[in-house]
């Protein structure tokens, strides 16, 4: 693991976001990351629920102390965030997931991974950020309503091989360094460690690219490439007002570019949520 990071690992905690912020006021370094074995009041985006099971799921939280950045860049590391995850879920467990613009992890039209990245500020300063992930590893089966959007890494595992077992499939597809930590008889803290771990420095290849122009610009082809909607007509949804569009990608500051009659039109992720035109996505 690079040494920008420290994993903590918590027993149980309320939101691993909130625990962290907590931290943060109180001077802790940058670089710190709280997972949680049991989060008992995950947030989402747009003050959803985020919902996640004791030793089942991934919930990380890293905080990072940017030097020098301006406060409009800030929305861009969920962005950031989103790519890390794609990468490390390939990495490790061989799933090719795509992004729904602007964060969510996908896979078969299902959310696999949700991020929550939110700011403090101190007179018109950055003074800190959190970066929370959720991620779904064990979950078989979600709250009714969720149920028609989510899905989790052992579910993705076993529709790639439904005649397997998760064990044979684990040997098949992890990497070597991962296999080990999801055989029975691990901790779920040494499991959700090392998860911490690798994802946090996946996140931290993406984030260094990211510092360097404070946007996407040498990160905006890659993001596009595992854009779900890329090309596609899709429902922008800002608080009760909805209308149609077709994603464009993104720019470099991350909105999200959309085609609508005719003219291309930016949209920035603040309080907005995009859905397919059928569904989810
Ligand atoms: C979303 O998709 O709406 C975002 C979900 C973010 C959930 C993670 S879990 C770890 C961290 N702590 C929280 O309370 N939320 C984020």
């Amino acid at each position: 693991m690079s040494d920008f990071f420290s994993v903590e690992i918590v027993e149980q905690v309320g939101s691993t976001n909130d625990e962290l912020k907590k931290c943060a006021r109180e001077g802790a370094p940058e670089g710190l990351c709280i997972t949680a074995i049991e989060q008992t009041a995950g947030k989402g985006r747009v003050g959803r629920v985020w919902e996640s099971v004791a030793g089942n799921s991934l919930t990380t939280s890293c905080l990072l102390r940017p030097k020098d950045i301006p406060m409009n860049c800030i929305p861009t590391i969920t962005l950031v965030c989103g790519m890390a995850v794609k990468k490390f879920l390939e990495r490790e467990f061989g799933i090719i997931s795509q992004i729904k613009w602007p964060n969510d992890i996908v896979v078969d039209g299902k959310k696999l991974c949700g991020i929550l990245v939110e700011m403090e500020a101190i007179s018109n300063e950055v003074n800190f950020i959190v970066s929370g992930i959720g991620l779904n590893i064990h979950q078989k089966d979600f709250s009714e309503e969720i149920a028609y959007k989510s899905t989790s890494i052992d579910l993705e595992l076993k529709h790639m091989y439904p005649d397997e077992s998760l064990d044979t499939i684990y040997e098949k597809c992890l990497s070597e360094s991962c296999r080990a930590y999801f055989l029975s008889g691990i901790s779920a803290a040494s499991k959700l460690e090392y998860l911490s771990k690798k994802l946090w420095d996946s996140f931290k290849e993406y984030y260094d690219i990211f510092m360097k122009t404070c946007d996407m610009t040498y990160l905006r082809e890659e993001y596009e490439d595992g854009l779900v909607n890329m090309n596609q007509s899709i429902k922008i949804e800002a608080g009760k007002d909805s209308y149609e569009a077709i994603a464009r990608g993104i720019n470099n500051r991350g909105a999200l570019l959309v085609e609508v009659a005719d003219s291309i039109q930016e949209i920035d992720s603040g309080e907005v949520s995009v859905r397919g035109i059928y569904g989810y996505v």
